[in-house]
């Protein structure tokens, strides 16, 4: 699975953290789109670079950070083909898969500790699209981008 990453200055530390979780689990190729500093940046650049590479199909999916986790959660979900999830716990990481094939996650590297962010990544990857009555749902969510 390919997986594009990218954080804001608010996330970089976070960011390496899950570089490693993901560098733990097997058939994972990252591509790390930065920011690789403290310098400010803003998160809807990143937001754009990690979500032009998971419309493309050049990743699988995308994981986002900023400070919260928010900004760019929001930045992202203006993007046609981007469903982007705000995981800041397991159920949410499980529920943003299971239900709404969620293929970009995002996290606050200000609202998380490492341990808890990397197992929301671990079940995020490995949770899989029930479909049936959510692919209806997750269909009229996509509608709505040409409304
Ligand atoms: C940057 O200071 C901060 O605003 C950003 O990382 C994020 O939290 C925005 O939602």
């Amino acid at each position: 699975m390919k997986i594009t990453i990218g954080s804001d200055h608010g996330a970089v530390e976070l960011k390496e953290e899950v570089k490693k979780v993901l560098a733990e689990l097997e058939d994972i190729e990252v591509k790390d789109v930065g920011t690789f500093g403290t310098e400010p940046v803003d998160y809807p650049d990143i937001a754009e670079k990690v979500c032009a590479d998971v419309v493309s199909g050049a990743a699988d999916k995308g994981i986002i950070l900023c400070g919260t986790g928010i900004g760019i959660s929001i930045a992202a979900n203006k993007i046609k083909g981007i469903r982007c999830a705000l995981c800041n716990d397991f159920y949410s990481a499980k529920m943003s898969r299971e239900h709404n094939n969620a293929n970009v996650l995002a996290m606050g590297g200000r609202v998380l500790g490492y341990g808890v962010a990397g197992e929301i990544v671990r079940i995020w990857l490995t949770t899989d699209f029930e479909g049936g009555r959510h692919e209806r749902r997750v269909n009229k969510i996509m509608a709505l981008e040409n409304k």
